[in-house]
């Protein structure tokens, strides 16, 4: 057990002590000087090959559900890999360094976008993130982003309705003959820290890669489902007790005069608990509304 221990403590130490400025910088400038790396050319000796790419999607949390404009907002980032061929060197000729971080502008990367996003088409990524290269060409690189995805949001069974909501990647300029998108994960990797949404409960979530006329795309899939309770507890709850006191009219001796009242009353909280109550229910299907009207207008 010492031995062992001893032996990864000099091994660590060996390579720490062995690997210096100068490696990197003579492994940049073979790379980029020598070699002089392109980040314009598809990183694939057979230029007539495709080039595979693997998305997987790390969700950090749902922003915002809007059923007005149908858009899903999420916050995650995106684990894009794939092997640069012309990013490969041998570690040995530099003291074992067998590891570069570069500037996500400095390498080749593919031009995967949203396909269903909400706003314009943006670059994935920016200037500062830093893409992991390995010496056998490995590129790992995770832009994190705030996704804007259209989707499809009906509100007929309002509170309990679920929606299945898709977020798709292509690559925007590439046929599949040059980019070929693929994923191992199967579906949404939900982070360790997602914050929980105070009205939104995740489901279930999956991951497809799809394949269609020469384009080639991923495309994760959310199910979210609201959480009733709330909604339950301060709109229908006190609808039914309004209800079960319009029914206590017929209590009410009908020669005391109080009955017309009485329902009045009731009728009136009816209408001003409605008005509340329609300021915090989706827009778009908003029944609630049409109801209030039907009682103000016949009242
Ligand atoms: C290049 O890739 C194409 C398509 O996959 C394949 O048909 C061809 O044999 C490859 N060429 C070489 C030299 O490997």
């Amino acid at each position: 057990m010492k031995s062992t221990q001893l032996w990864i403590f000099f091994s660590l130490f060996r390579i720490a002590i062995l690997q210096s400025n100068t490696d990197v910088q003579s492994l940049l400038s073979q790379l980029f000087t020598t070699n002089s790396y392109n980040t314009l050319i598809r990183p694939n000796t057979n230029q007539s090959a495709p080039k595979e790419i693997d998305i997987s999607f790390n969700l950090y949390g749902i922003t915002d559900v809007d059923e007005i404009e149908q858009k899903l907002t999420t916050t995650g980032w995106l684990v894009i890999t794939w092997k640069d061929d012309l990013l490969t060197w041998t570690p040995a000729s530099y003291n074992g360094l067998n590891k570069l971080y570069l500037p996500q502008d400095n390498v080749w990367k593919p031009d995967v976008s949203l396909q269903n996003g909400f706003s314009e088409l943006e670059e994935l990524g920016s200037k500062f993130i830093q893409v992991y290269v390995q010496s056998s060409g490995y590129i790992m690189w995770r832009p994190f982003q705030v996704f804007e995805t259209k989707c499809n949001l009906d509100s007929k069974y309002f509170p309990f309705d679920e929606h299945k909501c898709h977020i798709i990647f292509v690559s925007w300029s590439h046929s599949s003959e040059e980019i070929v998108l693929t994923q191992t994960s199967n579906g949404i990797e939900l982070s360790d820290e997602l914050e929980s949404h105070g009205e939104w409960k995740i489901t279930s979530s999956s991951a497809t890669s799809e394949f269609k006329s020469l384009v080639s795309s991923v495309k994760f899939t959310i199910v979210i489902k609201r959480k009733p309770l709330y909604m339950i507890m301060n709109i229908i709850l006190p609808i039914i007790l309004l209800a079960l006191l319009e029914l206590f009219t017929f209590k009410i001796p009908a020669d005391t005069g109080e009955r017309l009242g009485y329902t009045i009353t009731v009728w009136l909280s009816f209408a001003v608990f409605l008005t509340i109550v329609s300021d915090s229910l989706p827009k778009v299907r908003n029944q609630f509304q049409l109801y209030q009207h039907i009682l103000l207008y016949n009242c």
